[in-house]
């Protein structure tokens, strides 16, 4: 029998691929540009969800920058901040490593500390409530390198309040090899590594992003598929993928859902994980993406365990979190 919504809903999970500005939704869009007296390009919230019609990650950027215009006060970051918290434990994320795009704000003015802090605000009490994580600083790819080494710069100081650092932002024409300089400091700050490859961009960027910055993760990966040698290796090395089935269709890197090679990569052996990326523009958090997936492939009832353990054994939890994480899935498949 076909495991129903609301079993889905309380998988234990961990999210891995989230960024907080893709939880703003329409109405807390035009809440803080209220608060904070900015103007906007749209007359309405159902004018904006009008324009949630994307062709490609460029086309879904433009819109994403605009939006997160709202965002200035550390207040700000708590509130998105908490939202996301909020709305991820009613769909069972009980660990979440959050991308935050600094130097998108940092650009209109926004210290990058009032960021940090406002999103540590909301993760101290996502903490209460039983969600842990950690926030990934992410670069954006599209921008100056050097940009990128002084935003790193600015919270070098900070290092002991972040988890990592990403690279995200328009992939194809900006490959991995660029931000060597800058992932390479991050490592000697001490901070993990992760980058979006194989997303638009092609299998190569996979390989760049691990052989040449060391990522530890990668986010999307999908296109690593078009390389069995990256595949094997992947498997081999047990390096996760941080897969996210809405927003590849959504952004039409995949046709449909059915479509989807989420299926394929557990096949082949890869810890492939499930998670949301931008879900107030994607149609869904990270169980409604589960459920959607398990809506297209009836296979997929039978791997939905495998894909919790697989988000827990690819976080940067501590091991005793982790264990604690395997432990709510134990009681959760014991409960079948
Ligand atoms: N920034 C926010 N969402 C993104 C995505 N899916 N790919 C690259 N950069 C992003
Ligand atoms: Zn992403």
């Amino acid at each position: 029998m076909a495991t129903s919504t609301a079993r889905i809903f309380s998988l234990p999970t961990a999210e891995l691929h989230l960024h907080i500005e893709g939880t703003l939704e329409p109405d807390l869009v035009f809440e803080l540009a209220e608060r904070n007296g900015v103007a906007l390009p749209f007359e309405s919230v159902e004018a904006l969800r009008e324009r949630y019609h994307f062709t490609s990650l460029q086309s879904f950027l433009d819109l994403y920058y605009d939006c997160m215009a709202v965002l200035r006060t550390r207040e700000d970051f708590r509130t998105l901040g908490e939202r996301y918290l909020d709305r991820a434990y009613e769909q069972g994320v009980r660990h979440a490593e959050i991308f935050f795009d600094a130097q998108a704000h940092a650009t209109r003015g926004v210290d990058p500390e009032d960021v940090l802090d406002g999103l540590l605000d909301a993760l101290g009490s996502g903490t209460q409530r039983g969600i842990t994580g950690g926030l990934i600083l992410s670069f954006l790819r599209d921008r100056p390198v050097p940009e990128a080494l002084q935003t790193l710069e600015s919270l070098a100081h900070r290092a002991g309040d972040l988890l990592g650092v990403g690279l995200d932002s328009a992939e194809v024409g900006y490959p991995p090899r660029l931000f060597t300089p800058v992932f390479a400091r991050a490592k000697e700050l001490g901070l993990r590594l992760v980058a979006h490859a194989g997303e638009e961009g092609p299998a190569s960027y996979v390989r760049e992003a691990l052989d040449l910055l060391g990522a530890e993760r990668i986010d999307h990966g999908i296109r690593s598929l078009e390389d069995p040698g990256l595949i094997e290796r992947l498997r081999r090395e047990r390096i996760p993928l941080t897969v996210c089935p809405f927003s590849n269709v959504k952004l039409a890197v995949i046709p449909r859902l059915a479509e989807h090679p989420i299926l394929d990569l557990l096949d082949h052996g890869i810890v492939a994980t499930v998670n949301s990326d931008d879900p107030a523009y994607f149609g869904g958090y990270l169980a409604d993406n589960m459920a959607g997936l398990a809506d297209a492939f009836p296979a997929l009832d039978g791997a939905l365990e495998r894909l919790a353990r697989n988000s827990v054994d690819a976080s940067f939890a501590s091991g005793e979190r982790k264990a604690e994480l395997h432990a709510l899935i134990d009681e959760w498949a014991s409960r079948a």
